[in-house]
């Protein structure tokens, strides 16, 4: 790629980016964060890339999920492992339920920036710049806090080194041993309507482990280390680039701040500066579809990121609304395979389904994002497609800030604990609860075929 460098964007146009009132204090932090050592390595994203083919071709599910906008106060040890916990437990049903490897990916260790549809925020009549996450201003509704401020660019960085630290020291500690599920354990799961359930599920995983351990005469080591990749939006293009390196005896750039990155539905113009970013990294890079994609800018934003066809490349993660799934997937599905690509596709059922409540609180139905995941299924699978993963914004914590599900959360129910800065997510019971319906689901898909 002669035409490309990890600059190369700047000539094209750049949505969503924030104005820093000082260019060159912005330089001067941008320049020290490139100078930085990598978060991750070149090693582990051919890896994630390598699983996420195999997800593509049936074998693997893909299991992305975790905070709207995470926060630098969210690098703190509970939050991190509540976070983990409920993405571990939520594999081990997957897992269970579909009998395929599950590839977790979290929303974590870097997913600081945020594209906001208005400029301004308007509170009593007050208007202050909008927040576009900890990577760029403070959530804090005042004039200053809200001006963009470079120096947040490193803060990022090294909170997501924290974070990835942490969770790196974890995993290797025994964490995620599948042979200690109770590690997992959330103070509340006792007193869940699902926890029976759950619990149910650990024992039979717990017996056929030990079965199968009975049978091969010692323990089985790939179960008990499981890996975690990081995702974020790539959306703020100075930090991407920042990260962006060539490694020794691999061909390429790559961006070493994130295993998988994903361009936001507001900025995946097949002539914008991220595109232009996107197509000369060598990462997995996944696409937010929605209901502004037509049929050929997909096929034209997957000529530009894809020219290749390399198996694992593209995941698109389509986010239509449970009222516009049915009318506009489709016609997406047709144009890939029209164009013989091969893709993985996985449903974000929380973008499509955001309404505000009465009180101006931004709230999403239970009910509306399963009712989206099932027709996600059903409309793959009727068009001989596959769906191979998730995408939710959830957390590990008890919050309230999507109505419904098995405790029956009502709108009144929300203020009590709603703790997000943007999106309402899943909290812990929804999130098992939405892994048990797509394993369920899954199951009996298999079951017909
Ligand atoms: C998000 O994932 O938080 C987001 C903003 O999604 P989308 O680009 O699909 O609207
Ligand atoms: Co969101």
């Amino acid at each position: 790629m002669t035409d490309w460098t990890p600059t190369s964007w700047r000539d094209k146009p750049a949505k969503q980016q924030p104005i820093y009132p000082d260019a060159c204090d912005l330089e001067e932090n941008v320049r020290e964060l490139s100078a930085l050592p990598p978060l991750v390595t070149s090693w582990e994203i051919e890896s994630l890339r390598e699983q996420l083919s195999e997800a593509a071709a049936g074998r693997r599910f893909l299991l992305q999920g975790g905070e709207c906008a995470e926060g630098f106060a969210d690098c703190e040890s509970t939050a991190i492992t509540n976070k983990l916990k409920i993405l571990l437990q939520m594999s081990l049903v997957l897992t269970f339920g579909l009998k395929r490897k599950v590839i977790r990916v979290g929303r974590f260790a870097g997913q600081y920036a945020k594209p906001r549809s208005a400029e301004l925020e308007t509170r009593d009549g007050v208007a202050h710049p909008s927040y576009r996450g900890d990577l760029v201003n403070g959530a804090e509704f005042s004039a200053e806090s809200r001006i963009p401020d470079p120096r947040r660019l490193l803060r990022g960085y090294e909170r997501a080194a924290l974070t990835l630290n942490f969770i790196r020291a974890l995993v290797a500690g025994g964490f995620a041993d599948l042979h200690h599920p109770e590690y997992w354990d959330l103070e509340f799961v006792h007193h869940s309507p699902r926890a029976k359930e759950y619990q149910q599920i650990v024992e039979s995983i717990g017996d056929s482990l030990r079965f199968m351990e009975t049978l091969a005469g010692a323990q089985i080591g790939e179960m008990s280390r499981v890996d975690f990749f990081t995702s974020h939006e790539g959306l703020h293009l100075l930090y991407e680039q920042a990260q962006t390196r060539r490694v020794p005896h691999r061909e390429g750039w790559y961006d070493l701040g994130v295993h998988f990155p994903w361009i936001g539905m507001r900025t995946a113009e097949p002539d914008g500066a991220h595109a232009e970013f996107f197509r000369g990294i060598r990462n997995p890079i996944g696409i937010k579809v929605g209901p502004p994609m037509a049929p050929e800018s997909l096929l034209e934003l997957l000529d530009i990121l894809d020219p290749d066809r390399e198996p694992g490349r593209i995941t698109l993660i389509h986010r239509f609304g449970n009222e516009l799934i049915a009318d506009r997937l489709p016609s997406l599905i047709d144009a890939v395979r029209s164009a013989s690509r091969t893709v993985l596709w996985s449903c974000d059922p929380m973008h499509g389904n955001t309404e505000a409540v009465d009180n101006g609180l931004k709230t999403r139905r239970f009910e509306n994002i399963l009712s989206e995941l099932e027709q996600a299924f059903d409309i793959h699978a009727e068009m001989g497609s596959y769906l191979g993963g998730v995408h939710l914004e959830l957390t590990g914590d008890n919050v309230t800030e999507c109505v419904g599900g098995a405790r029956g959360l009502s709108e009144v129910d929300l203020t009590r604990a709603y703790r997000s800065r943007v999106d309402p997510r899943l909290n812990y019971e929804q999130a098992l609860e939405t892994a048990m319906l797509i394993a369920r689901k899954m199951a009996k898909m298999n079951g017909r075929a």
